[in-house]
């Protein structure tokens, strides 16, 4: 069955149910129509779902979460970077990532990791990793023009083993251009600038001032926590 560009997408993260895997009484989330019956959906001609069957039903594999495959497929339809091993959905009833999310942090920055012997509060003996992230203004691909308020930003992390791993972490992140976007930014109001993207770093290592330093000793766990929100994890290291 021809399901074309999301093919490699539903081979990936989702599972086909047919025959008796199709739970009875129960409706699609998103179309809210009997999974037993066709999608009840408006796919404009143009959209790559178009091309897909309405009566197929399959479960997300992380979350397994059931719904019509052609319903997933108009979700992939709004994924922002099309490219094909870039899809990614956000299941509709936990959020959980399926596929590889990509954000619009702008492609011209640079993340420079140094190492540094002196220790954060709360840290002590383990030394300090030392993240700079610089931006210059520019064009998006989509055309917007950007500034770049603020740069260099330069970031601690404790480089314990822990620390480590939220290093590797955000690599990943930064390659997948999930660490800044562009926006407006909260405490300057300055519009399509390039700003945090809602994983928190550290900006102050030994005093905190504005709420970005340390000691924090949760710092570590949350940062996990924002960074899996983007669908950044342990797993996706290996
Ligand atoms: N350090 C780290 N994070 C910050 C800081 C800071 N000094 N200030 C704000 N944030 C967090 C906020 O908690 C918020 O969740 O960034 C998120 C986005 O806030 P914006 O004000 O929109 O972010 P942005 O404009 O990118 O940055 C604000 O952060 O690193 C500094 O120098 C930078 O002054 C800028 C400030
Ligand atoms: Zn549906």
């Amino acid at each position: 069955r021809a399901i074309g560009t999301y093919d490699t997408f539903f081979h990936n993260y989702t599972e086909i149910k047919n025959g008796e895997k199709v739970p009875k009484d129960e409706m699609c989330p998103i179309c809210l129509t009997l999974l037993l019956e066709p999608a009840d959906v408006d796919i404009p001609k143009k959209s790559r779902s178009s091309s897909m069957p309405l009566d197929v039903v399959c479960a997300l594999k992380k979350c397994s979460h059931i719904f019509h495959m052609v319903c997933i497929g108009t979700m992939l339809d709004s994924t922002p970077n099309m490219k094909v091993n870039e899809l990614s959905i956000s299941c509709p009833i936990c959020q959980t990532i399926h596929g590889v999310k990509t954000g619009d942090q702008p492609v011209n920055g640079t993340m420079l990791v140094t190492r540094e012997g002196s220790s954060v509060p709360g840290y002590e003996g383990y030394g300090t990793i030392k993240i700079r992230y610089g931006f210059h203004h520019g064009v998006s691909e989509t055309g917007t023009k950007y500034n770049a308020a603020g740069f260099p930003r330069v970031c601690y992390v404790p480089d314990c083993p822990e620390g480590k791993t939220v290093l590797e972490l955000l690599n990943l992140a930064w390659k997948r251009r999930l660490i800044f976007t562009i926006g407006t930014s909260v405490t300057t109001g300055c519009p399509n600038c390039v700003v945090w993207n809602n994983i928190h770093h550290k900006t102050e290592p030994h005093s905190n001032t504005s709420g970005h330093g340390f000691p924090d000793p949760n710092f570590l766990k949350n940062i996990k926590m924002e960074l899996a929100v983007q669908g950044v994890t342990e797993e996706e290291l290996k």
